[in-house]
C-alpha cells in the first residue's frame, strides 16, 4: 500500500509510552488517529487532545476493537503480556477478525518471539525469558506464553501482518530507523539495544512498506555498535565488488 492510501490508523494500546509515541509519529504523517485504551488511562493521552479519537475499553474486546478499526487503513497494535487472562491473544484475535480485508496490521512484541524457530538466543536471554513467565504467572501478572499464542496466531493468519520484534529498549531521542534481521543470532543485532521512539518509528513506517507484509523483523537501533559494524561490511562488499 502507498503512503498516500494510509489515511486513517487505529492504534490499540495508545495509552503506554510505545502507543504514545506512535500516536504522535502517525499524526506528524498526516493520519487520522484512533486510539484505544483502558478508561483509567484516557489520560495519558491528554497532550493529543481534539487530534484523535478515543475509544476507551479493554483492548481485547472485539466489540471495543469494532467500533476502533472502522475505516482505519492500518491498524497498530501494542501486544502486551500483562494479566493472566489471556489479554494478549484476546487482543490480537479481535483486530485480526475486525480490521477491514487488506488493512496493514503491525503488532509489537520482543525478541523472545519466534516464528520458525530459527532464532538463536544466548543462554542468558533464555533463563530470563523462563524466569519471567513462571514467575510472572506465579504472582498472576505477566503471561509470556499467551503473548506467543496471540503471535502464532497472527503468523497463521492470511492478512496483510508484520509482527516487530523489539530489542532491550531504552529511552532518549530518535536515531533513525532500526535495522532488521529475520533472526535473533544475527551479528547485526548483537547490541540488543533500540530507542523506544525508534521502536515506534519501525512500526509506523512498516505500515507502508510492503517488503514487510508477513514478517517478523527483529529490530536494533541503527546507531547500536553491531548495526554500524554491520553498515561497514556491507560497504566493504560494495567496494570490493
Ligand atoms: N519493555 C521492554 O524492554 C520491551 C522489550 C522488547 C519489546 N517490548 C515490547 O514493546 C511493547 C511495549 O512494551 P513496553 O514495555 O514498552 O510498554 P508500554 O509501551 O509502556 O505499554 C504498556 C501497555 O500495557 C498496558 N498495560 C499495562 N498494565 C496492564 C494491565 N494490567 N492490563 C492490561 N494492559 C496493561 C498499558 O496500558 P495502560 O496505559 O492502560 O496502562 C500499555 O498499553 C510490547 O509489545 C512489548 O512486548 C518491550
Amino acid at each position: 500500500m502507498s503512503t498516500d492510501r494510509m489515511k486513517k490508523v487505529c492504534i490499540v494500546g495508545a495509552s503506554g509510552k510505545l502507543g504514545r509515541y506512535m500516536v504522535q509519529q502517525s499524526l506528524e504523517r498526516g493520519y487520522e488517529v484512533v486510539g484505544v485504551c483502558r478508561e483509567r488511562s484516557v489520560s495519558k493521552l491528554a497532550e493529543f487532545d481534539g487530534r484523535m479519537t478515543i475509544v476507551p475499553g479493554p483492548t481485547d474486546d472485539p466489540e471495543v476493537i469494532r467500533r476502533a478499526v472502522a475505516g482505519c487503513d492500518g491498524v497498530l497494535t501494542v501486544l502486551v503480556p500483562w494479566g493472566v487472562r489471556q489479554y494478549s491473544s484476546g487482543t490480537a484475535q479481535a483486530v485480526l477478525d475486525h480490521a477491514r480485508p487488506g488493512a496493514r496490521l503491525v503488532f509489537s512484541c520482543g525478541w523472545h518471539i519466534t516464528r520458525d524457530g530459527k532464532d538463536r538466543y544466548s543462554r542468558l536471554f533464555t533463563l530470563g525469558v523462563r524466569l519471567a513467565s513462571v514467575l510472572g504467572k506465579l504472582v498472576r501478572a505477566v503471561e509470556i506464553d499467551d503473548q506467543v499464542e496471540a503471535c502464532r496466531r497472527v503468523f497463521a493468519s492470511d492478512t496483510r501482518w508484520t509482527v516487530v520484534r523489539g530489542s532491550s529498549l531504552e529511552e532518549g531521542d530518535s536515531q533513525g530507523l532500526p535495522v532488521w534481521s529475520r533472526h535473533v543470532g544475527d551479528p547485526v543485532l548483537a547490541s540488543d539495544l533500540t530507542r523506544r521512539v525508534d521502536f515506534a518509528l519501525f512500526m509506523v513506517e512498516a505500515l507502508t512498506d510492503d517488503t514487510l507484509v508477513q514478517e517478523a523483523p527483529a529490530i536494533v537501533g541503527c546507531r547500536a555498535p553491531s548495526a554500524l559494524a554491520h553498515a561497514g561490511d556491507r560497504e566493504d562488499r560494495k567496494d570490493r565488488n
